[in-house]
């Protein structure tokens, strides 16, 4: 298993530089997770998970994020045929009361016809929070590390985030615990399979040791503990 994490950022300042509205930004944008996931099998990527929208992106201009939904829906609608023929199953995380209900409409039918897919694992993080998602596991009975890992989505393994910001702005703090992280200067809209390639293999590179100590070393006798 490998799961891959993606703050998908830099949008807006892509269509900043050429004089776009910024919703032109977060089409480009759709058109990068397009790819990203189609080179992900390749890259032996089991999990992907794409911040889309977060609970303090409502704090936006109403006009960018109903452009947002709609993208959303359009990504969702234009994307379920390609997913079904290529083993990917989608599924979202966050909260769904607070979304349009057309958004909702598409994303539960992606996730109806993509269920039984175990190829890839598409997880759109929708009006999502970290801090929420720990909250409502805890109150949903979460006590132990296990029941928060039965509650929350699996580890990441690699955190990838582009535009040449350097913080996690609430995603996936329980399960980035071990993240190996790799940023990039790119902004999202320009992002591709190539690049996703280069994280994967600098990650592969990376020694984990998840708090103990590197294996050679454990086993030299002739060193003093
Ligand atoms: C951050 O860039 C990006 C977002 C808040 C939205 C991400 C959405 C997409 C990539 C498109 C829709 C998603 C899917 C899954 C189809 P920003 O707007 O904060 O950029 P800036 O920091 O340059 O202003």
């Amino acid at each position: 298993m490998l799961h891959v994490a993606i703050i998908m950022d830099g949008n807006g300042r892509w269509a900043r530089d050429r004089g776009l509205p910024r919703l032109a930004g977060h089409r480009e944008g759709a058109r990068a997770v397009r790819r990203v996931l189609e080179a992900a099998p390749g890259l032996g990527i089991t999990d992907l998970t794409v911040y889309a929208f977060s609970s303090d992106n409502w704090k936006r201009p109403p006009a960018e994020v109903s452009g947002l939904m709609r993208l959303l829906r359009q990504f969702l609608d234009g994307e379920a045929d390609r997913c079904i023929a290529n083993g990917v199953r989608v599924s979202a995380i966050g909260r769904r009361d607070r979304l349009p209900g057309f958004a909702l409409e598409s994303l539960e039918r992606a996730e109806r016809l993509t269920r039984g897919l175990s190829r890839v694992h598409l997880r759109i993080a929708l009006d999502y929070s970290s801090r929420d998602a720990i909250a409502a596991a805890a109150r949903a009975g979460a006590d132990s590390r296990e029941g928060f890992e039965r509650k929350l989505i699996p580890d990441v393994d690699l955190l990838i985030r582009t535009a040449g910001e350097q913080r996690l702005s609430d995603f996936l703090l329980w399960e980035c615990a071990y993240a190996e992280f790799w940023f990039t200067e790119r902004k999202w809209p320009d992002f591709d399979g190539g690049d996703l390639a280069a994280a994967v293999s600098d990650f592969h590179r990376r020694q984990r040791r998840f708090g103990a100590i590197p294996e050679p070393l454990a086993e030299r006798r002739d060193i003093p503990a």
